[in-house]
């Protein structure tokens, strides 16, 4: 479905995590889903921030901890980010309406996903953020 080999690598700044996003959506279709785990900070919202401008025609991606669900709509493809931090459970999920939006043909990203693993279908991109000792992230597919 895609070259994951665009998602991964270095970035050694916040931009640079946001450049490492927007290099994504060359690889992305419709329908796909992008699992992004990793800790706090690690920089999953600049990778979703980048792959969204390119995508989306927004530039404007903020943490969606706080209003659960962000749609962008209007761009190559329709975006809709998912953040599970503060998500209790797989029903709350489901009652954002989880199974329409995986419907939508969109794309669909969806930080800390490892929370709710079983709500992923089994074609999704699974990618890890991790903050290395000098500061810099690096993104890498596991699966
Ligand atoms: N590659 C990077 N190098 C250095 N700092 C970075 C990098 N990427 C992001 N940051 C910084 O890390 C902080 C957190 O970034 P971001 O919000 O993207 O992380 P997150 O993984 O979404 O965190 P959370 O788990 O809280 O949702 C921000 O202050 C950002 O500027
Ligand atoms: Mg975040």
């Amino acid at each position: 479905m895609m070259g994951a080999l665009g998602m991964q690598g270095r970035a050694e700044s916040a931009e640079a995590m946001t450049r490492l996003g927007c290099a994504a959506a060359g690889d992305v279709t419709a329908g796909a889903v992008i699992a992004l785990v990793g800790g706090l900070g690690a920089g999953k919202t600049h990778w979703t921030k980048g792959l969204v401008a390119a995508l989306a025609c927004s530039l404007d991606v903020t943490s969606p901890t706080f209003s659960l669900v962000h749609e962008y709509r209007g761009g190559r493809l329709s975006v809709f980010h998912f953040d599970f931090y503060r998500l209790e459970s797989a029903a709350e999920v489901l009652a954002l309406g989880w199974d329409e939006y995986l419907d939508a043909g969109g794309l669909l990203v969806v930080e800390w996903a490892d929370k709710f693993p079983e709500l992923l279908p089994p074609e999704a991109i699974w990618l890890r953020f991790v903050v290395e000792p000098d500061t810099a992230r690096t993104v890498e597919r596991i699966g």
